[in-house]
């Protein structure tokens, strides 16, 4: 074993595999795009002040997994647990025409118990829009992010939403839920029993039977929320199911930040093990913006982690490629003149993909290095060819390599090449 790793929970991702984060990531600002959304990057790292006040302070992800640190200027910094906190900052400092529709694609840092699906280092493609409550809004961001699911090729995933009303009606509501639970302390699961004063919803999203169980028989926030709220969530239900898309009504769904109001939602893939089947979630956050000190704006936004979507996918056994870097032609040169390298420079400046080799390595050796690249053409130019201005063509995916070869002149190369594509 090397003397360093990297570090527990997060993970190097190289080619192959890097291709289909490519691909995904690719597919995504395609889709970003269609919807009218541009790029946003902001830093990896902000005052510690975005998130405590942006995802709430006694959120699990603030109080127990946030990488926090002090620069040399005593300026205390956290990496990023997540997008929108930092975006939502970028819009208040930034103030541009709304809606503003922004994506990402970004790591996150959360100090969780690492496991196949939970990382400390993950990352996300996500979207934020700011300035409108509309609810078609919500049905365009949640639209967005099926039609993603389903060019990636998710086939066994649903759509799970909730609505958690604003400010007063939910106010009202935890009033309720803390007395039914303060007359149930005693049968709640052990972490709760001691917490659930602090943030009360948080118990309704506890997966342990003991929280199920108590909560289950109290309130339930669907039927607190107020007309407005009640109403602008039927249109947002309304809107996906017309365009087929059902959602699943689930009124335990309050999510894990303290910034979401009315709408939130999860994406969850049933063919991934419960505990890490979330593979993208989400909501409105209509008071984010004010809190990180810019006017009232409505907002509404979704992240999705791209390592459980590469999970999925290969959990419903997709194999098609996300994005083809295949390579066309390997060249084998074993001139004393290198050769190669005008004749890859002309081949990729025509858009070819395009190998060889370095190090003066035997013409076997050349030979296995070009299988290996998986390239579908072998060029090669030794002393023979180089002496008649010509080069040799091998098919490497035929059966019969000597067969299926053919010499053209120097000059011709590239043409020939696009020939036999295109044949
Ligand atoms: P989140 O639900 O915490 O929401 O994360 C979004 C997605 O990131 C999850 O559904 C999951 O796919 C992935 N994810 C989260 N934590 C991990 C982890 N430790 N390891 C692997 N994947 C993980 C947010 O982050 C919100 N910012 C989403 C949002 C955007 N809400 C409004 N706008």
């Amino acid at each position: 074993m090397s003397e360093f790793q990297a570090p527990i929970g997060t993970h190097d991702v190289i080619g192959p595999q890097s291709y289909e984060w490519e691909g995904l990531i690719g597919t995504f600002a395609e889709f970003a795009h269609r919807f009218g959304f541009s790029l946003v990057i902001s830093p990896m790292f902000e005052d510690i002040g975005v998130f405590n006040r942006g995802i709430g302070e006694n959120s699990d992800v603030a109080k127990k997994e946030m990488y926090v640190f002090t620069d040399r200027g005593e300026r205390t910094y956290a990496l990023r647990p997540e997008g929108t906190a930092s975006v939502v900052r970028a819009f208040v400092q930034h103030n541009p025409t709304t809606p503003w529709k922004a994506w990402y694609a970004t790591p996150a840092f959360r100090y969780e118990r690492p496991q196949a699906g939970r990382y400390r280092q993950h990352h996300q493609v996500g979207v934020e829009v700011l300035g409108s409550d509309d609810p078609a809004v919500d049905v365009e961001v949640i639209t967005l992010a099926w039609r993603f699911y389903e060019a990636i090729g998710l086939k066994r995933i649903r759509l799970l939403i909730n609505s958690m009303g604003h400010d007063e009606c939910r106010g009202a509501y935890v009033e309720l839920l803390k007395a039914h639970l303060k007359s149930n302390v005693a049968s709640l699961c052990d972490e709760h029993q001691k917490v659930w004063e602090l943030n009360p919803l948080r118990v309704l999203d506890c997966k342990k039977t003991p929280c199920i169980e108590v909560t289950s028989k109290g309130p339930m926030l669907p039927d607190y929320v107020c007309a407005d709220c009640s109403a602008h969530f039927a249109k947002v239900v309304a809107g996906l199911t017309s365009l087929g898309i059902t959602p699943e009504l689930n009124p335990r769904l309050v999510r894990g930040f303290d910034y979401y109001t009315r709408t939130t939602f999860e994406f969850v893939a049933d063919s991934l093990d419960g505990a890490q089947n979330a593979i993208g979630g989400g909501g409105r956050y209509d008071k984010l913006a004010e809190e990180l000190g810019g006017k009232p704006t409505s907002g509404i936004g979704f992240g999705s982690g791209i390592e459980r979507l590469l999970l999925t996918r290969e959990a419903e056994g997709i194999s098609s490629a996300l994005v083809d870097r295949s390579v066309d032609v390997f060249v084998i040169d074993t001139t004393e003149d290198d050769l190669a390298t005008s004749l890859c420079d002309e081949l990729r400046r025509h858009g070819l993909s395009v190998e060889r080799a370095f190090d003066g390595r035997s013409m076997k050796s050349q030979m296995k290095l070009a299988d290996k690249s998986g390239a579908r053409f072998a060029l090669l130019i030794g002393p023979q060819e180089q002496a008649a201005g010509q080069v040799t063509i091998r098919d490497l995916r035929s059966a019969d390599h000597e067969q299926a070869q053919s010499q053209v002149s120097r000059d011709s190369v590239t043409t020939a090449i696009f020939n036999l594509i295109t044949k």
